[in-house]
């Protein structure tokens, strides 16, 4: 695998344990965040600022507590998507190309779900605006 050698990449792996001890003591954050630095993913995320695709943050702050966001969010990574962020598409990483399992995509998707930024209402109730 790749050292977490850049202080960025460390500060976001703080970040990400953080809030998956806080937040979802079922998420491996430390696992999921190597599987995605592993898969390509932190290419184009970061947990907390905007890359080539939105942060994992404001993806979690977008669809908390929404019904059937894990598995929106799981088939976006499996299948790929385009058009909720931007005009740059998400690359497909299931189907034909199956780099990733169904079962490591929905693991990301809760990861990802779990790092909501700090202070944000642990499940916001439906139709709410996030602040
Ligand atoms: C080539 C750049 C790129 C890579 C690599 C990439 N993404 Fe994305 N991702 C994007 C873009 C751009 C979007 C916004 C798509 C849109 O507007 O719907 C996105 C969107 C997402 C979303 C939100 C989808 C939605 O419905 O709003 C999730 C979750 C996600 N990516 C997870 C991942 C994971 C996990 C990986 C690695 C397995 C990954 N991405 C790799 C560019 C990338």
């Amino acid at each position: 695998m790749t050292p977490l050698t850049t202080p960025r990449l460390l500060a976001a792996s703080c970040l990400a344990l953080a809030a998956g001890i806080a937040q979802a003591a079922d998420v491996d954050a430390k696992a999921m965040l190597q599987l995605a630095d592993q898969s390509g993913c932190l290419a184009c995320h970061a947990i907390d600022k905007r890359k080539v695709g939105p942060s994992y943050a404001e993806i979690a702050a977008r669809y908390r507590g929404q019904a059937g966001a894990l598995r929106m969010l799981q088939d976006a990574i499996l299948y790929g998507h385009s058009g909720s962020w931007g005009v740059i598409p998400m690359p497909a990483y299931g189907g034909a190309q199956q780099v990733l399992t169904e079962q490591q995509a929905l693991d990301l998707a809760r990861w990802v779900l779990s790092l909501a930024p700090p202070g944000a209402p642990h499940a916001a109730p439906a139709g709410s605006k996030p602040r």
